[in-house]
């Protein structure tokens, strides 16, 4: 509650009057499924305790002004929004307000926002610091003017923000764990249908952990390489002639072998293995055999490192620190070149584990990691 107080205050300081409310989102890892939300394929995130609080206040022109902690106030009108403007923080805050006057629903133009933004979730982390931000906006904005639509479509527009604004082609994971996920729970999502099912993680009690790390290695998405290998996915989707790589099988992939270059082939068997892996990953939590996912959540990580080619060497070592601590699992999280790691570990050896991770950090002569148990926590809401 101290963090919906201190963002109200910092409005109130910015803007000399009260906000109309707090919202928050939060953050989120994903246990398994990594770069299959963009071919129609499943999805396991849980959303993190790290949060973004927003404090809203709607304005009667059409300027977004906003405040975010350490920053000085900046504003944008919203006929000057497009891509890559605003650039930064102020993106996710007035790409919200813009992408939702452009959607048919809204036949008005929309108008402006006071806005101020405190955030715990590490930036650069590959943790969806933006999702988090644009969701707790794009929540603070439906409650305020009654918007009809559900959740599901207020995550189909932070997506859009990444796109025509942030210029980020992503996925829908990270905004749809932001709105979707409740405390207790890991969400499974079926990117095509758009089907979720919270599949309930063990409690704190049964015994383990998940520890995350965050390798403090440059995560940057905006590259180009995730674009690349979205493209390479794309090109393998049609050579094999499937309506997505949802569709495919191992035995689809031999048969288009001769058509496909090395790493289209590579791409796809990564995401059609991945899609497995989910499905087991899901069927093993739901028959209360959680501590078996172990071998899925690895060998997530040698396939993201061997055929979808997105980790770095930190991730790896973070990965092969933790196994060799006694980890019962472990695997890069998000979108890769960076970012963090995710180890099933026992709950009493979790501080252990960590500290495996440091010392090989330190021998590599890698900048130092930080570590959290993810405790899955509950989707945005108003404060
Ligand atoms: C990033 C994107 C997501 C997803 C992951 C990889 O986090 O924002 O949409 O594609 O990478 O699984």
């Amino acid at each position: 509650m101290t963090r919906a107080r201190d963002v109200a205050a910092l409005f109130e300081s910015a803007f000399g009057i009260s906000p109309s409310g707090v919202w928050s989102a939060p953050g989120r890892v994903n246990l398994i499924g990594e770069h299959t939300d963009y071919t129609g394929g499943f999805v396991m995130p849980l959303a993190i305790e790290q949060r973004a609080f927003v404090a809203a206040r709607p304005r009667a022109d059409r300027v977004v002004r906003a405040v975010a902690s350490g920053h000085e106030p900046r504003s944008i009108s919203l006929d000057e929004v497009g891509l890559g403007r605003p650039d930064g923080w102020l993106a996710y805050l007035a790409g919200a307000a813009w992408v939702a006057e452009r959607s048919p629903a809204h036949d008005a133009p929309g108008h402006g926002w006071d806005l101020a933004l405190l955030s715990d979730v590490p930036v650069g982390a590959g943790l969806s610091s933006s999702a988090a931000i644009t969701c707790a906006t794009l929540l603070a904005m439906s409650d305020l003017d009654d918007w009809p639509e559900g959740r599901q479509e207020l995550a189909r527009w932070a997506q859009r923000v990444e796109h025509e604004v942030a210029g980020i082609p992503c996925g829908i994971m990270d905004q749809t764990a932001s709105l979707q996920c409740t405390s207790g729970h890991v969400l499974f999502l079926d990117t095509r249908s758009q089907e979720l099912v919270q599949v309930p993680w063990p409690a704190s009690d049964t015994g383990f952990a998940l520890l995350v790390t965050n390798t403090r290695a440059p995560h940057m998405l905006v590259d180009g390489q995730y674009a690349d290998r979205r493209r390479m996915c794309e090109e393998a989707t049609s050579i094999m002639a499937v309506p997505s790589l949802r569709d495919a099988t191992l035995s689809d992939l031999d048969a288009a072998m001769q058509r496909l270059s090395d790493e289209q082939a590579a791409c796809a068997r990564h995401v059609i293995t991945e899609n497995a892996r989910v499905l087991a990953t899901r069927a093993l939590l739901e028959s209360g055999r959680a501590m078996e996912i172990g071998p899925e959540l690895t060998a997530s990580h040698a396939s993201l490192r061997d055929d979808f080619r997105v980790t770095v060497p930190q991730l790896d070592c973070a990965v092969e620190a933790a196994l060799a601590a006694g980890a019962r699992g472990a695997r890069m999280t998000g979108g890769g070149f960076g970012g963090c790691t995710i180890a099933l570990v026992d709950r009493t050896s979790a501080e252990a584990v960590a500290h495996v991770i440091d010392a090989a950090f330190a021998d590599a002569g890698f900048t130092a990691p930080e570590h959290f148990v993810a405790v899955p926590s509950e989707g945005a809401h108003r404060e």
